[in-house]
């Protein structure tokens, strides 16, 4: 198979962890910790596919933070401190350790890496400074610029009007079951990131290859 002309990763849990940010804050939230994490996120998605389907749009930022107060509120969890240092964690989530190592093999190759993510303009740039990753990409595409979240097709055709090419042409990376699926069907070549090992979603060991980490993604 041809060598793709730009591999894109997504943001948030692909290449950021997105759990650091209530880890480092895990001795504060205490036994609540993982769940808090979990709800976090899950809201955070739920609200990007709801205002989507709804057919209107409010940008990552404010959903992270509505989300965050969901799960606090959940969690009969009131601190105002605390609610501030999570989303000030957030804008600089540590990267995984296999994030670096990954983005480098591609450029030593000279394949061009960048990110495609639901996060705002502004967030993204914190956190791939803060993370070190910023170096080691060719671009980094928001969906605000289209008001639109993932997996809604015209996100995915952001790629391909950037580098100019066809869909076949674009390696695409994620650790989002849903987010592997919607860049599957509008054409790139999938590698989905099953760090969890769970059972296989979206048809993805049929439509794209599962990876165990992204030391596994091919160069
Ligand atoms: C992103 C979210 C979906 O970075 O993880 O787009």
């Amino acid at each position: 198979m041809a060598r793709p002309r730009v591999v894109v990763f997504d943001a948030y849990g692909t290449l950021l962890d997105i759990h650091s940010a209530v880890g480092r804050h895990a001795l504060r939230l205490g036994e609540k910790a993982g769940a808090v994490s979990v709800l976090w996120r899950a809201k955070q998605l739920e609200a990007s596919w709801i205002l989507s389907a709804a057919g209107t749009y409010e940008g990552f930022d404010a959903i992270t933070a509505r989300a965050l107060d969901h799960a606090l509120a959940v969690h009969r969890i009131r601190d105002d401190g605390l609610r501030a240092e999570l989303l000030g964690a957030y804008r600089a989530l540590d990267a995984f350790p296999d994030a670096v190592a990954a983005l480098s093999r591609l450029r030593a190759v000279g394949i061009p890496a960048a990110i495609l993510s639901n996060g705002e303009p502004g967030m993204l740039r914190a956190a791939v400074e803060a993370s070190g990753l910023a170096p080691h990409l060719a671009e980094v595409l928001s969906v605000h610029a289209l008001r639109r979240y993932k997996p809604h097709p015209q996100v995915y055709a952001m790629v391909t009007e950037r580098f100019s090419c066809q869909p076949h042409e674009v390696g695409f990376v994620s650790s989002n079951a849903w987010d592997a699926y919607g860049a599957g069907r509008f054409g790139f070549r999938v590698f989905w990131v099953n760090r969890a090992g769970g059972p296989v979603e979206y048809w993805l060991d049929e439509t794209g290859t599962v990876l165990r980490d992204l030391s596994e993604l091919p160069a």
